[in-house]
């Protein structure tokens, strides 16, 4: 059925794909962001709004009147603001958006967390219960972007606890990688993913995980398409299907993370550190992309 979606945050790095990826289909697409985007979507429309503005938000939602939205919007790198601002902005902007979604009627909302929620890079040490990390491992977030995605899911949970007319889910996305990344444009760090292929020193501050952007749009589908299925308030990963690793991560973790030395055994061959079991089981979804191929092109 096709429905009237809200994407926020749709000018930026993942937005502008997921926003593309909806717009190819029958839903009906609205992305807002404080900045319009330079190439603005075909079939897509773009409104711009301060999401910090709480007034604001909740009257352009309730003229937009959506049957779904999803939450991209955020401070989306750790330390690329000072640690409050970051905290209290990505935190705002989950409790702004998710109120303003209820407030207008919409009965699916989709929030997006990150899996550095996690706790890896701690420089205390940090060693969860085990490896591969599903969405029962207990988050442990060392930096306010890590407690402020924390937090967001936290408000999706709470919505949960008002009202199950509407059905709350967050997502941790892996490194995202834009179509064009694949072509040779800089990733989120500013290098080439082939340098991050070549330096697992790169890749291994994300504990080698990675996910197409196209792959993303895919799972946002599944949830919205499957929302019965999922409990209500519950997150997801959503990695690609392989580790962003030339070797197994059973050797590369031990070196990288010598305390998880002995968790890494089993990630022969291409396995990942992060489960995506999850999403397969409950939604039916599967990455279709992976470096192997997409470079290649
Ligand atoms: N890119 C990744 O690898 C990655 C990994 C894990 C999680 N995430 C999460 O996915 C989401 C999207 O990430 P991204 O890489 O596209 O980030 P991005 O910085 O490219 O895009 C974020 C967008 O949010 C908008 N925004 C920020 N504050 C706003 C406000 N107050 N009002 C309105 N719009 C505002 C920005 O203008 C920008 O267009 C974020 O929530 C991020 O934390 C991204």
């Amino acid at each position: 059925m096709a429905e009237r979606i809200i994407i926020t945050g749709g000018s930026g790095r993942l937005g502008r794909s997921v926003v593309a990826g909806f717009a190819a289909t029958e839903h009906e697409i609205i992305s807002i962001d404080r900045e319009l985007p330079e190439h603005p979507v075909e079939g897509a429309d773009h409104r711009a709004v301060d999401l910090l503005d709480a007034e604001a938000t909740a009257a352009l939602f309730a003229e937009i009147s959506p049957t779904a939205v999803i939450s991209l919007a955020a401070i989306a790198v750790p330390f690329a603001a000072p640690e409050d601002v970051i905290l209290t902005t990505n935190a705002a902007i989950a409790q702004n958006v998710t109120a303003a979604a209820v407030g207008s009627g919409a009965t699916t909302v989709v929030i997006a967390s990150s899996p550095s929620i996690m706790g890896y890079g701690s420089p205390a040490g940090w060693v969860p219960p085990r490896l591969p990390l599903d969405e029962d491992v207990p988050p442990q977030p060392w930096h306010a972007y890590g407690l402020s995605k924390h937090v967001a899911e936290q408000v999706a949970a709470m919505f949960a606890q008002q009202t199950d007319a509407v059905k709350f889910m967050s997502f941790r996305p892996c490194y995202v990688i834009a179509p064009e990344e694949w072509e040779g444009a800089p990733t989120q760090q500013g290098h080439t993913l082939r340098e991050r292929l070549d330096d697992p020193a790169l890749s291994a501050v994300a504990m080698f995980n990675y996910v197409d952007a196209r792959d993303v749009t895919d799972f946002l589908l599944a949830a919205l398409e499957h929302s019965d299925a999922v409990e209500n308030g519950s997150a997801f990963f959503v990695g690609a299907a392989d580790a962003l690793a030339r070797r197994p991560l059973a050797e590369l973790i031990p070196e990288h993370f010598p305390d998880l030395a002995h968790l890494a055994g089993d990630l022969t061959g291409d396995a990942t550190a992060f489960s995506i079991e999850k999403a397969r089981r409950v939604l039916g979804w599967e990455p279709k992309r992976s470096w192997r191929t997409e470079l290649a092109h």
